[in-house]
């Protein structure tokens, strides 16, 4: 088995990932590597959105990703999502917590790092939008439709 050496920059800060099998997914590296357990292992397998991360901007699912592959590449995960002043929340997160749209919580970075990226790239998203880009996200526990409200209350949809 080989392994391999390589830096992450994660949320702007900068990890050396010594002696990882070349095999590593970016989650594991992530969790238990570097300790930053916010992305979820649920299937492991693409199909719940649990572990989603971005890297440059783009949402995947780091359970796919080879971490040695994003080497190079910025990579945001809910942690960096987080305003530093503690007991404050971003405002998906204070959606979330307004509308009763988390219970067990497992799903819930996921879903608040595929909101946000809806967010930055499409500030005030339809209802069909917004399911389309949560249908990645499972939630096996909250109802959807606090989810949806949530999404709609973080975006300002119904405000005008
Ligand atoms: S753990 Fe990655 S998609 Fe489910
Ligand atoms: S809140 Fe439990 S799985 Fe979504």
């Amino acid at each position: 088995m080989s392994d391999v050496s390589f830096r992450l920059r994660v949320n702007g800060v900068v990890h050396d990932v010594c002696g990882a099998w070349v095999g590593e997914n970016l989650l594991f590296v992530l969790r238990d590597r570097l300790g930053l357990l916010g992305a979820k292992a649920g299937c492991e397998q693409g199909e719940c959105g649990s572990c989603a991360v971005l890297v440059d901007g783009d949402l995947v699912c780091s359970c796919l990703v080879l971490a040695a592959s994003a080497a190079g590449s910025e990579i945001s995960t809910v942690e960096g999502l987080q305003p530093s002043e503690p007991g404050t929340f971003n405002p998906v997160q204070q959606a979330f917590l307004d509308h009763g749209a988390v219970q067990c919580g497992f799903c819930t970075p996921g879903l608040i790092v595929s909101i946000t990226s809806l967010l930055d790239h499409n500030p005030r998203p339809t209802d069909l939008e917004i399911e389309e880009a949560i249908s990645g996200n499972l939630c096996r526990c909250t109802d959807y439709g606090r989810i949806l409200a949530a999404v709609r209350a973080a975006a300002g949809v119904g405000r005008d």
